[in-house]
């Protein structure tokens, strides 16, 4: 089984958006192979319409051109990309999406393709007790503990 069936099996059922690209950094890589039905519902774009193109489509005016470089940098240098971005869907409208990117190793170790988690998170009304922790929340499922407080926000 190839790794696009393999994550396919795994992340159809998934509420977590889910998107698999091939391991080209460079422009105009990535390239999508593969996009769950989650992120299609989050992002509001067909799967048919994102497979084939770049994940660059959900940027828009108000992407943060410092952070959407620092992603290929990170997955470069740690091999994870954990952060948030401004992220807009088909519609226009932007939200916030928290992403862990990681690649997806062969048996030798080599990188195969990149896997994303995306998630909406929303900002909490008020201010939370805590200075500078807990500002925001996913949303539908909870951010976990372990991350919590500890995503940087780069929207
Ligand atoms: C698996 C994966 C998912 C990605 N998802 C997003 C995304 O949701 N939003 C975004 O702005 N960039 C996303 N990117 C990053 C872009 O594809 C691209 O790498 C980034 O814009 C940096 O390249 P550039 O500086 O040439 O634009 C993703 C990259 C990978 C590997």
């Amino acid at each position: 089984m190839n790794i696009v069936d393999l994550v396919r099996m795994l992340a159809e059922p998934l509420d977590v958006a889910v998107v698999l690209t091939d391991i080209d950094l460079e422009r105009p890589g990535p390239t999508v192979l593969y996009a769950n039905p989650a992120f299609a519902r989050l992002s509001g774009y067909g799967i048919a319409e994102v497979v084939g193109g770049s994940p660059r489509l959900l940027q828009g005016a108000g992407t943060n051109r410092e952070a959407t470089r620092h992603l290929p940098r990170m997955l470069r240098a740690e091999g994870r990309f954990l952060g948030c971005l401004q992220n807009y869907r088909k519609e226009g409208d932007a939200y916030l999406c928290e992403l862990d990117v990681r690649p997806i190793l062969g048996r030798d170790g080599s990188a195969q393709a990149f896997i994303a988690f995306e998630r909406e998170v929303v900002r909490r009304r008020g201010r939370p007790a805590g200075a500078g922790t807990k500002r925001y929340r996913a949303a539908g499922n909870a951010v976990t503990p372990m991350l919590a407080g500890t995503i940087p926000v780069f929207a």
